[in-house]
């Protein structure tokens, strides 16, 4: 199979070019990025070619696989145009900036029966992909509260472009701040593993530290939490920060009523399960993914995507999987301007 790559940037680097170099079914035709040299870098790095527009690429007959890593504002318009152009799509969360922008996606790829999917990587992590199985199986009774955190210094150390003027940092091309940067992960990963749908979210964003150049707060969240309510009577909150300056947090607790799951919170065991007469299972499967570049651990993403299309089956990554984790996160800003309880 053939990739193209849209969007040099980190992402890019770490995750998708490094691992479609690793998955012996996959030949790298080239990259393109709006800043030339960046493409010019990875192809120096990843091998293929310089595409020197998105247009280029797209009609390339040979590429079956496009990955979408630009700025969160261009998610939509890349991926319908390479859907149009018959290639399947992996596309970075968030999927898209508006609710009407997600369902023309996954309509534009049904109509041109191509293949969509996109980047939750949470959902392929070994230890809550355990903790899926134990949910799954009836093991740990109904889910009944639950803690998740996704919270680090800000993308301002992360993107190709460092400091306050990065791209993360401006409502017109990242649309949310962290509460979607870093909580479309947390609220995804939650319904996933509760495996129901969300009923109402109340959410509260602010600005607490994040200023541009000239001094001035950005105008997306730096911190928010949500209250969560599934339809099923299971309830919880999701923290995110890019306030949190001293390491990481990325940890899930989920309280059962067979017992308590405790995901990345442990230093050694990814997953520690502890039930109800006090003995704990204990599971040393990996270690979180993280944003530092000594850290980020082969995510799975691209395994998945390339072995689904191949074979034919269903992925996990599927996006019509995820629109429900997005509508979540419309109810989200809503709640904010609001100052209510969104029902969903
Ligand atoms: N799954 C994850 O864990 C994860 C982690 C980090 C970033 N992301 C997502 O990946 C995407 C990219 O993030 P990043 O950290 O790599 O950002 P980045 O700023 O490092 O890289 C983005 C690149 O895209 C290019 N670009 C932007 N708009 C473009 C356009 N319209 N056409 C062509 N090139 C364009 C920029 O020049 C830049 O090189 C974002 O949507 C982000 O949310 C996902």
């Amino acid at each position: 199979m053939k990739v193209g790559i849209i969007g040099c940037g980190s992402i890019a680097r770490q995750r998708h070019a490094h691992e479609y170099g690793l998955n012996k079914n996959v030949e790298i035709a080239g990259f393109y990025d709006f800043v030339a040299d960046r493409a010019a870098d990875m192809v120096s790095k990843f091998g293929g070619k310089v595409y020197p527009t998105v247009e280029d690429m797209l009609s390339d007959k040979d590429i079956d696989l496009v990955s979408v890593c630009v700025a969160n504002a261009y998610h939509a318009e890349i991926t319908i145009k390479a859907l149009k152009a018959g290639k399947n799509v992996l596309c970075e969360k968030p999927m898209a900036v508006t609710y009407e922008q997600c369902l023309e996606m996954v309509k534009t790829a049904s109509d041109c029966g191509k293949r969509l999917f996109i980047g939750h990587n949470q959902r392929l992590t070994p230890a809550h992909k355990k903790a899926k199985e134990l949910i799954s199986s009836g093991k740990m009774g109904k889910v009944l509260t639950f803690a998740t955190s996704f919270c680090h210094a800000g993308p301002e150390s992360w993107g190709i472009d460092k400091g306050k003027g990065t791209w993360f940092f401006r409502k017109d091309a990242a649309a949310f701040g962290s509460m979607a940067d870093l909580g479309i992960h947390k609220i995804d990963l939650i319904r996933y593993l509760v495996g129901d749908e969300i009923k109402s979210i109340y959410s509260e964003m602010c600005v607490l530290d994040k200023t541009y150049e000239d001094g001035s707060p950005i105008d997306v969240d730096d911190n928010s939490v949500e209250v969560i309510h599934f339809r099923n009577g299971a309830f919880g909150t999701v923290t995110t920060s890019w306030t949190q300056y001293g390491g990481e947090n990325n940890q899930t607790q989920i309280n059962c009523k067979n017992g308590v799951m405790k995901l990345y919170m442990d230093p050694k065991y990814s997953l520690v399960v502890t039930h109800p007469d006090g003995s704990v299972d204990n599971y040393d499967l990996d270690r979180i993914q993280t944003n530092t570049d000594k850290q980020q651990a082969t995510s799975g993403v691209i395994d998945e995507v390339v072995d689904s299309i191949l074979s034919g089956r269903k992925s996990i990554l599927d996006a019509d999987s995820i629109i429900g984790s997005m509508k979540a996160v419309f109810a989200c800003m809503k709640s904010m301007e609001t100052g209510k309880a969104v029902e969903i």
